[in-house]
């Protein structure tokens, strides 16, 4: 069955962005000139997905505002013209592409996140992303969600896009343990969420894209609270595994952890030096700053 949906739980605080996320959405930070939550969107969209599910909480109106079309704008802008611009507006939201905006009522993880766009998913595999990891592929080649989706197509079944990361870093994740570690496919025996370096099964961890299956629903719901006493995404993949294959891919592309300044300012360097229009003056004012 071919994926169509795509979920993207933008339900979260974005505490560690604050004060920048007092007032806007941590989604809607943007990366040079697009904010995070049109990179996730895009890449989606390139992976053949038509239908956006949002589920979004209390201060995100900004999100539902960013993908609705803005009348007073367009008119604006077709008044004076700027039809570049107005391209730019329009491709925010193509015509053949469907929002829909869930509440989840109160942010009890991310686990709890996905169950809420049960009704809207309904019996169908389908694509979870989290805006706050900012994936790109390799230069000319295909987004990370398009490979997994490919991947799928190969062998149908729940696949992760994994990374390798320093043991130290064990408990930032949902760390899975796999055979045949150097296949860029995998399959998952196990998986834990956040685990401290002494016990985690391996040092592949979950980066924020998932293909998933209808069955996660009702295993998620049927997981107690697990760690940081959230419903855990991890928790409802893990009692999957012996029911259903789940698999472990190895992306080509990196990673960008714009959930914390540190892989956000990365993010914002690295695009704007591959933008050709930025990347003369990025480049020649941080020789300047470094001299
Ligand atoms: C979530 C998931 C975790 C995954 C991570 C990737 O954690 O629960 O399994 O490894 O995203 O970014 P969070 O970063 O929301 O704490």
């Amino acid at each position: 069955m071919r994926i169509q949906k795509a979920v993207f739980p933008v339900g979260g605080l974005g505490t560690r962005f604050l004060p920048a996320t007092k007032a806007i959405p941590k989604e809607m930070l943007p990366v040079v000139d697009k904010p995070l939550i049109q990179y996730a969107v895009e890449e989606a969209y390139s992976a053949g997905i038509r239908q956006m599910i949002f589920i979004t909480g209390r201060h995100k109106r900004a999100i539902g505002d960013h993908f609705d079309a803005a009348f007073e704008l367009e008119y604006e802008l077709e008044r004076g013209n700027k039809t570049e611009l107005l391209q730019i507006v329009h491709a925010i939201k193509p015509d053949d592409m469907d929002c829909v905006f869930i509440r989840q009522p109160r942010p009890l993880g991310l686990g709890h996140a996905v169950l809420c766009a049960e009704k809207v998913v309904g019996q169908e595999p389908f694509a979870v992303l989290l805006a706050d990891d900012l994936m790109v592929g390799r230069p000319g080649g295909p987004t990370v969600l398009e490979q997994m989706v490919r991947a799928y197509e190969r062998s149908p079944g729940t696949v992760l896009a994994v990374q390798d990361v320093p043991r130290e870093e064990t408990r930032r994740y949902g760390v899975v343990d796999v055979r045949g570690v150097n296949e860029s496919v995998a399959e998952v025996f196990g998986m834990v969420e956040k685990p401290v370096p002494e016990v985690a099964p391996s040092t592949l961890a979950v980066a924020g894209r998932y293909v998933l299956t209808p069955g996660v629903f009702e295993s998620i719901r049927r997981q107690p609270r697990g760690a940081g006493g959230e419903i855990q995404l991890t928790d409802g993949i893990a009692a999957l595994i012996g029911t259903e294959k789940v698999f472990a891919y190895r992306y080509e592309g990196k990673r960008y952890d714009c959930g914390s300044k540190e892989g956000f300012l990365q993010a914002t360097i690295d695009l704007a030096l591959a933008d050709p229009e930025l990347s003369g003056a990025v480049r020649s004012h941080m020789q300047a700053a470094l001299a």
